[in-house]
């Protein structure tokens, strides 16, 4: 191969090899223009994804855990602001002593620390009761 011919394959390569890295490049973009895209879409009314919200609500009531790993254990899971930890009979066996339906008025009305329905305003009482059940279960 003339040298002249070698200069001209190298700079083929590397132009290639510029075009394909381009290519990546493109897509990492489109990725990343993915990824940092505003949660909140606009979304039009009678679009697919404006049913998407409504089919969530009419899924039904959440279960016990379902409220608790969202709801409740900010402050139930680590014993936060001084609430009963989930998990720890010690501290629940006295306030089971007190019945269950006590309990569940506290849980669902507040009581000092414990805020009313432990910030789930839109869970209903019996979405909440669940959720104490949930704690109980688990804390015996
Ligand atoms: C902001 C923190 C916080 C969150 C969130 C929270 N709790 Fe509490 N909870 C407390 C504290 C603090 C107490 C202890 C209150 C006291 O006895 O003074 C408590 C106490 C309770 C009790 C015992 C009440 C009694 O009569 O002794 C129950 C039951 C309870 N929480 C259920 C729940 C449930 C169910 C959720 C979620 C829906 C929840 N909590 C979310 C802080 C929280």
């Amino acid at each position: 191969m003339s040298q002249l011919k070698k200069v001209f394959c190298l700079l083929a390569a590397a132009g290639l090899g510029l075009s394909v890295s381009m290519v990546t490049l493109a897509d990492r973009s489109q990725e990343i223009a993915e990824r940092i895209k505003p949660a909140g879409n606009s979304c039009m009314e009678g679009e697919a994804c404006a049913a998407a919200p409504v089919a969530a609500v009419a899924s039904g009531p959440r279960t016990g855990e379902q409220v608790y790993s969202t709801k409740c254990v900010t402050c139930h899971g680590t014993g936060a602001a001084g609430a009963p930890k989930m998990g720890d009979a010690g501290q629940w066996a006295p306030r089971l002593a007190q019945g269950m339906d006590s309990l569940y008025a506290n849980a669902i009305n507040g009581l000092n620390g414990m805020p009313a329905k432990g910030l789930c305003m839109d869970c209903s009482d019996d979405e909440i009761k669940a959720a104490v059940d949930h704690i109980l279960a688990a804390s015996k």
